[in-house]
């Protein structure tokens, strides 16, 4: 190859390597440390993790203030939020707005009823991120979608500041509340009794045990399978859990 040819060969690897860099957005993983952050919000100015202590925390974006599937997710949010509360968990939101908007859009919403609610005052904090420091940390910009708004992004961080699950939805679908109600409550029952949930799991179906670890187990599991629990093979085995056993909120979700 000649000179000029490995110099070209370079230079579009390197362009090559660039643009897949420009392109990807950097957000922590399932597993990973929440990013902390010091910012200004609705409710004044707040430090995470370290305010957060011992809670969980949905942390959320939106694409911006003022629009329409938002102003329904913010209603519904906030229409949630004590329920979340009775759960220990705080909500957080996010957009690339000023604080200014914030407030007059939140002021706003209280006059607005959709789907039977209303009167409704978002108490939860939401970050004016107009740096998009925190939605770049996060990975809420991502710019094959939009450069200059957050995606609809929902991350679930637990009392150890982990993050345990992330959903990204497009700005052109409202999430589905109930999903996201279900998940925290799937992951503090798996959490507390060491279980996973199965497919379409909602409080008060079988849960199930963690599967063998060795040969023997796996003999032991499903002869000793009976009252506490049963088994369709080795490896999928279920009990029950007693409704007091399963922190849910009080009313409708
Ligand atoms: C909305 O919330 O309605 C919306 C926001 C950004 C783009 C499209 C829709």
């Amino acid at each position: 190859m000649t000179r000029a040819r490995v110099t070209l060969v370079v230079v579009a690897a390197v362009l090559g390597v660039t643009a897949l860099c420009a392109g990807a957005a950097d957000l922590p993983l399932i597993g990973d440390p929440a990013p902390a952050f010091e910012v200004n919000t609705t409710q004044g100015p707040i430090k995470f993790p370290d305010d957060y202590s011992g809670k969980w925390v949905i942390l959320f974006s939106h694409p911006a203030d003022f629009t329409p599937v938002c102003t329904t997710e913010f209603m519904t949010f906030a229409s949630m939020n004590d329920q979340f509360r009775q759960l220990d968990c705080e909500l957080i939101g996010l957009s690339i707005d000023s604080n200014y908007s914030h407030i007059a859009w939140l002021r706003k919403i209280q006059e607005l009823e959709f789907n039977g609610m209303k009167d409704l005052r978002v108490t939860f904090p939401v970050i004016e991120d107009l740096s998009m420091k925190v939605a770049n940390m996060y990975g809420m910009v991502q710019p094959g979608a939009d450069s200059t708004h957050a995606v609809r992004a929902v991350f679930f961080i637990d009392p150890q500041a982990t993050v345990r699950a992330l959903m990204y939805y497009p700005a052109s679908a409202g999430r589905n509340f109930h999903e996201i109600m279900r998940l925290l409550i799937a992951l503090q029952t798996a959490d507390k009794h060491n279980v996973a949930t199965p497919a379409n799991w909602e409080p008060g179906d079988d849960v199930i045990i963690p599967p063998p670890g060795s040969c023997g187990t796996a003999e032991t599991r499903v002869e000793g399978a009976g009252d506490d629990y049963y088994c369709l093979d080795w490896f999928l085995c279920l009990k029950k859990l007693a409704e007091s056993e399963i922190a849910v909120p009080d009313g409708e979700w």
